[in-house]
């Protein structure tokens, strides 16, 4: 086991490989601040939770990722478009709430429910194109376009156009994560503006021929923020909203069911057990977001002078909170860098946040993974890795956990 002296917590082999980092930080500094560059990496379940618990003293408003604040060529490309406003992710109490219970109907358990007929034949679908090839890359043939066409579906957005939806949903991630070259900030920074210009379109094409869809149901949302009279939402507003959905939905359930499958292939015994007792699927889902933790961590900043677990942390310090690290803590989930299907509180983990913050997606993403992995292994039998294709590498990032591509063989059953 290397020392933390011995990582280079920002260099591309650790975002790589990241868990004998969060071991070797939550052994030896739990909060860890990360030598040159400024912030605090918290490491611990219950530390993680403290913050959580604390929006009124750790503020969201830094932003997620790692770059809080774009220079001056990035932001004559954002002026383009509409500047960013503050509203889900990046938001705190009050307004926040205000925000949230705009969207909670929309996904809520019981809307999403309703939604399991469709995802299942889109799922079908997307097999029916590779079952009779004996084998396929799971990324691009199924991870990614389920749950785009999903979200696409929910959004009432054209299927068409999901190429785009694509691109802008990787750009607007990419550069929270870091490891990006000069050129590609750039180009990212566009293809924001650009999401913008489409779906503002998309949203004035609805306040003349209103549908059955979340653009319309911004279009007629009300706001009222502190010392406001209720009001319909701005235009940046709501792209603000869209955009969250579109990415946040896309990227994490993409990487979620990719690795999943990768934790199955690396451990058959597992594949075997779920495919005798299909009912163990949903644990099994939990687990590989434990394990696996598609959003590895998300920042936070101090308001006021505090301390986290004894450290003392300053006001205006940057935090990042491991969810990867605190889903691997030894002293909330024993035998934690193993599957285990009968885990008390399978739901326990923190990968996707707790408190007011709970991802808004949660429901849905477990649903598309359950049905993907139901789906999966009833349709393809005696499923392995693809011989010397695979090298499991991720897309780089510390924020996001992503498999670049997954190589499988298999016999349809
Ligand atoms: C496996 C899939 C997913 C994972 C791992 C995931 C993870 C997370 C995490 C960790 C947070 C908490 C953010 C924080 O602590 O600041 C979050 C929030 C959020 N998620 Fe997800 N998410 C997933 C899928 C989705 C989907 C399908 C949607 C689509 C609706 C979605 C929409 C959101 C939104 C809008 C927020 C912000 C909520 C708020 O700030 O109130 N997520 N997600």
């Amino acid at each position: 086991m290397p020392s933390l002296a011995e990582i280079n917590p920002l260099a591309p082999e650790t975002a790589e490989c990241p868990f004998p980092f969060y071991e070797a930080m939550r052994r030896e500094c739990p909060v860890y601040q990360v030598p040159g560059a400024g912030f605090f990496i918290v490491s611990r379940f219950e530390d993680v939770l403290h913050v959580l618990r604390h929006p009124e003293i750790f503020s969201s408003k830094s932003g997620p990722g790692l770059r809080p604040v774009p220079d001056e060529e990035i932001l004559a490309i954002m002026r383009q478009g509409w500047m960013p406003v503050n509203t889900l992710l990046t938001q705190d109490p009050p307004a926040h709430s205000r925000y949230r219970a705009l969207v909670n109907k929309a996904f809520s358990a019981r809307r999403v429910a309703s939604l399991e007929p469709s995802i299942t034949a889109i799922a079908n679908d997307l097999i029916d194109r590779f079952i009779n090839d004996g084998e396929v890359e799971l990324v691009r043939q199924f991870a990614v376009p389920l749950p785009l066409t999903v979200i696409a579906d929910a959004l009432g957005v054209d299927r068409a156009d999901m190429d785009r939806f694509k691109r802008w949903s990787d750009d607007s991630v990419a550069p929270l994560g870091g490891f990006l070259t000069r050129e590609r900030e750039i180009e990212c920074a566009k293809s924001i503006v650009e999401f913008q210009h489409y779906f503002a379109e998309r949203l004035e094409e609805r306040r003349t021929s209103p549908r059955d869809d979340i653009l319309t149901d911004l279009l007629n949302a009300h706001i009222g923020l502190e010392g406001e009279e209720s009001r319909p939402l701005d235009m940046a507003e709501m792209l603000s909203i869209l955009q969250q959905i579109l990415v946040a939905g896309n990227e994490t359930t993409t990487n979620l069911i990719a690795s999943g499958m990768m934790l199955l292939i690396h451990h058959p015994e597992v594949m075997q057990r779920l495919r005798a007792q299909p009912e163990l699927i949903p644990n099994f889902v939990e687990e590989a977001l434990r394990l696996e933790s598609p959003v590895q961590g998300l920042f936070r900043q101090a308001v006021v002078d505090t301390e986290i677990g004894g450290t003392p942390i300053p006001a205006g310090t940057r935090i990042l909170l491991s969810y990867a690290s605190a889903n691997r803590d030894e002293a909330e989930f024993p035998h934690a860098d193993q599957i285990d299907l009968e885990r008390e509180a399978p739901e326990g983990h923190l990968a996707f946040g707790r408190g007011i913050h709970y991802c808004l997606g949660a429901a849905l993403a477990r649903l598309e993974a359950r049905i993907a992995f139901t789906l999966l292994l009833s349709r393809l039998k005696n499923i392995r890795a693809a011989e010397g294709k695979n090298d499991y590498t991720h897309v780089p990032s510390v924020i996001l956990r992503g498999l670049k591509a997954l190589y499988l063989e298999f016999e349809p059953s």
